[in-house]
């Protein structure tokens, strides 16, 4: 395949109106994991181009967070609001189950907890369920956890110290992950200020820590003096214009997909802005799921995710080395994992 991914799965059951696709980038590393994403795509191209994308990008954070998976995702076609029934959970999940466990699935992007449960019910290979049916909940906990992890390494790349004391933190999209990234930061001694499309989100966290300053829009956020910018909403954060006025010297935060175009790390780079790559600092909340295989332990899943201090540090100095963003370099480390740990499948054991 063009795309270089091992195997793509079109899933249909019209009894349900179950429409979907399972992308396999690769099994190098194990299964492959990856949430399921249920969106209103407008085409069947376009759910599968996403599925695409997002599997590689799943391969790649699976690998540089050193766990034994290979990266895959799935798309649900539909409405989550109005299309999700039982039946057509249950049929996704004897999709899941024919692939043998080659694809592992979880939570993404309209899909919950209580929706992974629900799979469970057809398939040995649904991860991120609720922790009654013995699942981890909700990963955004240890998706906060190690986005401060990288900001930690990145200040003690930048100003010689692993904390955010003193420092002001522009945190851009306060939902499940940047809320619970307020916390830890008000908990180190740094400066907050956030800002929301959703009032409640914002009253939410103002009511824990009255000292967070609060400001209308993105827009002013990004021109409000702080020195990391912590993205935490949405996709294609770092815009041209975003980068442009940017006071910030570290970025790291929460968001998947932040860099609007691939010449974006480089734009950060020229104006002497260190980006903790986003897959590499938000792989926290797979760390979590993953360690559903085992039995979930929180201390074990989070002691797993401090980890991530240490593999930014890594990051960081490979890409000053190489003269090259941070960006590259976590590619690079992800790509060389992949190679040489998953070219040991190749040594042939006894059945
Ligand atoms: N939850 C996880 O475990 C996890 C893991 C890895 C990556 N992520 C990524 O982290 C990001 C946040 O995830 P979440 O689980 O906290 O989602 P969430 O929906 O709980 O929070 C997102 C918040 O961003 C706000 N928002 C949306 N558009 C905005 C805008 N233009 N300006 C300001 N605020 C805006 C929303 O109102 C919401 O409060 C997403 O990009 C997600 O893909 C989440």
């Amino acid at each position: 395949m063009g795309s270089g991914h091992e195997q793509v799965v079109f899933c249909s059951d019209p009894g349900s109106g179950l429409r979907a696709v399972i992308a396999v980038y690769s099994t190098a590393l194990g299964p492959a994991l990856g949430g399921t994403r249920f969106f209103p795509y407008a085409s069947e191209e376009a759910a599968v181009a996403d599925a695409l994308a997002l599997s590689k990008a799943m391969a790649y954070k699976n690998s540089l967070a050193g766990l034994d998976l290979g990266g895959g995702k799935a798309v649900i076609i539909g409405d989550p609001h109005t299309d999700k029934t039982e039946a057509l959970l249950r049929a996704y999940g004897r999709f899941v189950e024919s692939l043998g466990g080659r694809y592992l699935t979880a939570c993404d992007v309209g899909t919950y907890n209580a929706d992974l449960d629900v799979v469970a019910r057809e398939t040995r290979f649904a991860h991120g369920r609720s922790e009654a049916f013995g699942g981890c909940g909700d990963s955004s906990v240890l998706t906060a956890f190690g986005v401060f992890q990288g900001m930690r390494a990145a200040a003690q790349h930048r100003w010689g110290s692993p904390t955010l004391a003193g420092r002001t933190v522009a945190v851009a999209g306060v939902g499940k992950v940047g809320s619970w990234l307020v916390d830890r930061l008000i908990a180190d001694g740094a400066s907050v200020v956030v800002t929301d499309v959703d009032p409640a989100a914002v009253a939410r966290v103002r009511a824990r820590h009255s000292a967070v300053q609060a400001v209308a829009d993105t827009a002013t956020l990004v021109r409000t003096p702080h020195d990391v910018y912590a993205p935490c909403a949405l996709g294609g954060a770092l815009d041209d214009e975003t980068v442009a006025v940017l006071p910030a010297e570290i970025v790291c935060g929460g968001a998947n997909n932040q860099l609007a175009h691939e010449g974006t790390a480089e734009l950060l780079r020229g104006r002497g802005v260190l980006y903790a790559p986003d897959y590499l600092v938000n792989a926290g909340g797979v760390i979590q799921v993953e360690d559903e295989r085992h039995g979930f332990s929180f201390p074990r899943a989070e002691s797993k995710a401090t980890s991530i201090f240490d593999v930014a540090l890594r990051v960081f100095a490979a890409a000053d080395a190489e003269g090259v963003s941070p960006a590259v370099a976590a590619d690079r480390l992800a790509e060389e994992r992949m190679s040489s740990v998953g070219r040991l499948a190749t040594i042939r054991l006894p059945r």
